[in-house]
């Protein structure tokens, strides 16, 4: 920890790199409404645009995809007057601070990342330079922000690990206690919400597999359909929560019903134990759709105006660069950049 006090920020960010799913909303964005809700931080929420291009993203498609999930963040309930929303290639200082750590973070970090080895796969010559060093992007993104707080799901957890050391490291080397050692916030039932039809590969925007996921673009019809083809074992639900540790698509089920009713997984099972699939499925799909369908809908209605969407993270970039141009600044000082008089 340094002794500086910073302060309270919370700082997150989604890809425009394809629509939202269940996971991206459970696992983050409800939990972003929650922060923000909660009063206890400054909320400064991204479309990170620039980690989307680290693999190739149609331009039409980009553009197309930025403004859905500002709309998704918007339908979610991020109130603009609030928190700060903008996508991130609107505010330079991103970028600029991303080279900066691009010479602090190492190339053994980088390499010891399991989503580049997950993305690259046995083909990472071909891979480019920025999926490499995705994450020290992602670290400027924080600390650009001083951000203490940063709410994300389980499979972010390695780079946020990557922020601190990023941030400890830039600290020792120059002698300064100038950067967070940011908190990462993951947990609840939610943090690694699972593919439906495999209990143990999270769901994810890029599986080939629609089936596997839950979008948020998805109908009532859609999503009735997948959860009731959702891969279960064929017993009934045990008597506790307990009973489902070897059960992973059992368990995942159960975990998204707690996390859509706010609930404890313990509170779930206390209602639920003994069911069989075909009476828990049909509950678990009319609770999705009784939470998504109004987001989607609402999303729907602000893509039908997608200059007030640009007006909104056009704002919120002027914002962002408030707090993040004097930290920048602060960094090429302690750096010893010569600058402007
Ligand atoms: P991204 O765009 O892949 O996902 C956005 C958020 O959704 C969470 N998430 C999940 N949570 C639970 N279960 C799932 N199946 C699931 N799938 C995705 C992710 O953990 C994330 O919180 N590198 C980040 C974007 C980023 C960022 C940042 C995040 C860039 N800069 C700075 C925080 C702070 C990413 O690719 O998220």
């Amino acid at each position: 920890m340094t002794g500086t006090a910073f302060t309270p920020r919370v700082f997150s960010g989604i890809q425009p790199s394809g629509g939202l799913t269940l996971g991206n909303y459970l696992g983050a964005l409800k939990r972003f409404v929650d922060m923000q809700d909660a009063d206890t931080h400054e909320c400064v929420f991204c479309v990170v645009d620039l980690h989307a291009i680290t693999v190739w993203q149609n331009p039409e498609d980009l553009t197309r995809q930025t403004r859905e999930i500002a709309a998704a963040f918007l339908a979610a309930g991020i109130d603009p007057a609030k928190a700060i929303l903008f996508n991130q290639s609107q505010a330079p200082e991103h970028a600029q601070l991303g080279w900066l750590f691009s010479c602090i973070a190492r190339m053994g970090w980088m390499r010891r990342m399991t989503q580049w080895k997950d993305k690259a796969g046995k083909n990472s010559e071909e891979a480019s330079l920025g999926l490499f060093a995705y994450p020290a992007l992602m670290a400027a993104d924080i600390l650009v922000h001083h951000a203490t707080h940063v709410p994300v799901g389980d499979d972010q957890k390695q780079h946020l690990e990557l922020t601190r050391d990023v941030a400890a490291k830039f600290n020792h080397d120059y002698g300064v206690d100038f950067f967070p050692i940011t908190e990462p916030v993951i947990g609840g039932p939610a943090a690694r919400v699972m593919s439906l039809r495999d209990g143990t590969k999270k769901m994810s925007k890029s599986d080939p597999s629609d089936m596997s996921r839950i979008n948020l673009s998805d109908d009532a019809d859609a999503i009735a359909q997948k959860f009731r083809k959702a891969r279960t074992d064929p017993e009934p639900l045990p008597d506790s929560y307990e009973g489902l540790k070897d059960r992973p698509e059992a368990r995942n089920l159960v975990d998204i019903l707690a996390a859509l009713q706010d609930r404890t997984p313990e509170d779930v099972m206390s209602e639920v134990a003994g069911q069989g699939w075909g009476q828990f499925k049909p509950h678990l799909a009319e609770v999705a759709v009784e939470t998504m369908g109004p987001i989607t809908a609402e999303m729907n209605r602000l893509l039908a105006d997608p200059a007030e969407i640009d007006r909104i993270l056009a704002d919120g970039a002027e914002r962002a660069s408030a707090i993040a141009a004097p930290i920048l600044a602060r960094t090429f000082d302690i750096m010893g950049m010569v600058r402007r008089a």
